[in-house]
């Protein structure tokens, strides 16, 4: 199948990154089904898309008919059988390893032989999914970036295992969605979260070092850098956690000190400040930006917990 044929796409996970990537594929006129692990976080997707389409309306990008009809693309269901029909099944689950193992060895036993499986994983090798699959080489990373239905990018992952043909057909997907595409081999941190790790590496320990205030070193690269926002507030915006957890891969890896976690970022972790996600952060609550937490479709809900696979 050529990208532009794709009807049907199926995503595995509605978490922040998974609500997102419906929402991508449903703006570009697809039919979406998402699986979640039970109906409250089905019921929790949707309402992020919701409040993610509604900002979408009031910053001009849609028009209310076509929120409606995107809205009407969407589907949830927390059984991965459901899975199918679809033409593409996109996979943004939770960032554990045996889940993601798990949830691809399903897709693959439901969807066509000939159904390209993708991965958003930030960090998890594509070859691991690949490996527990009967169809290696169409199963390739299509890494999103957040807020996704913002972003521009999607980092194309090569496996060792993935065919030219997938890679064509992700990218060619990726333009389906509007997206530039990038290609990257399947190693730790692809081209982004390497250069990205060592900078919020960075920043977090110049804070713990007491070199400058948070304000200041979010200041400092926001208008020194011209970057939309700073190190800080981008860590509150990735999630903690995410970062951590990005962070250890890449040093597990490398082996290279700049991507080892600073120890604040674990502590942090470890009080469970995990940034916009659970409320605090780098940032306190009462001045994380409201309107940010609508643009990503959050509300304050604890996050999900761990190794919980959608629909399996
Ligand atoms: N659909 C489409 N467009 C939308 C939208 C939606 N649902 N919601 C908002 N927008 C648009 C707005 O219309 C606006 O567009 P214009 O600039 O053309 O008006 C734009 O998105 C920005 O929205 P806001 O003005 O409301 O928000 P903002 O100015 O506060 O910007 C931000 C927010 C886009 C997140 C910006 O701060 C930013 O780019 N930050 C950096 C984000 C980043 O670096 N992300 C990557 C993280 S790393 C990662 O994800 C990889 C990993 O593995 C860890």
């Amino acid at each position: 199948m050529k990208a532009d044929e794709v009807r049907k796409v199926g995503v595995v996970g509605c978490g922040v990154m998974g609500a997102g990537i419906v929402e991508v594929c449903s703006r570009a006129g697809l039919d979406v089904l998402f699986v979640e692990a039970d109906p409250e976080l089905v019921e929790r997707g949707r309402r992020q898309i919701e409040a993610s389409t509604l900002r979408a309306v009031e910053r001009g990008k849609l028009d209310e008919r076509q929120r409606t009809e995107e809205l009407t693309r969407i589907a949830g269901t927390t059984i991965i059988d459901d899975m199918a029909d679809r033409d593409l099944v996109i996979e943004a689950a939770t960032e554990h390893y045996d889940t993601k193992r798990e949830v691809f060895r399903r897709l693959d036993e439901v969807t066509r032989p000939e159904v390209v499986l993708a991965s958003n994983t930030s960090s998890i090798p594509i070859v691991d999914l690949a490996a527990v699959t009967r169809r290696p080489a169409q199963v390739v990373g299509m890494h999103f970036f957040n807020p996704a239905p913002v972003m521009g990018l999607i980092e194309v992952v090569r496996a060792i295992t993935t065919s030219d043909e997938t890679v064509e057909f992700s990218r060619g997907f990726g333009a389906v969605l509007g997206k530039t595409t990038v290609l990257s081999k399947d190693r730790a941190g692809f081209i982004v979260n390497m250069l990205l790790i060592p900078y919020l590496n960075g920043a977090i320990r110049m804070l713990d070092e007491g070199f400058a205030t948070r304000e200041d070193i979010d200041t400092a690269v926001s208008l020194g850098l011209a970057h939309p926002m700073g190190p800080l507030q981008l860590l509150d915006l990735i999630g903690l956690d995410t970062a951590l957890f990005v962070a250890n891969v890449l040093f597990e890896e490398f082996k290279e000190p700049l991507f080892a976690p600073p120890p604040l970022l674990k502590r942090m972790v470890t009080a469970g400040r995990l940034g916009r996600k659970s409320g605090s952060g780098f940032l306190r609550l009462h001045v994380m930006s409201r309107s940010f937490l609508r643009l990503v479709g959050r509300s304050l809900t604890s996050p999900r917990a761990p190794g919980r696979t959608p629909g399996v």
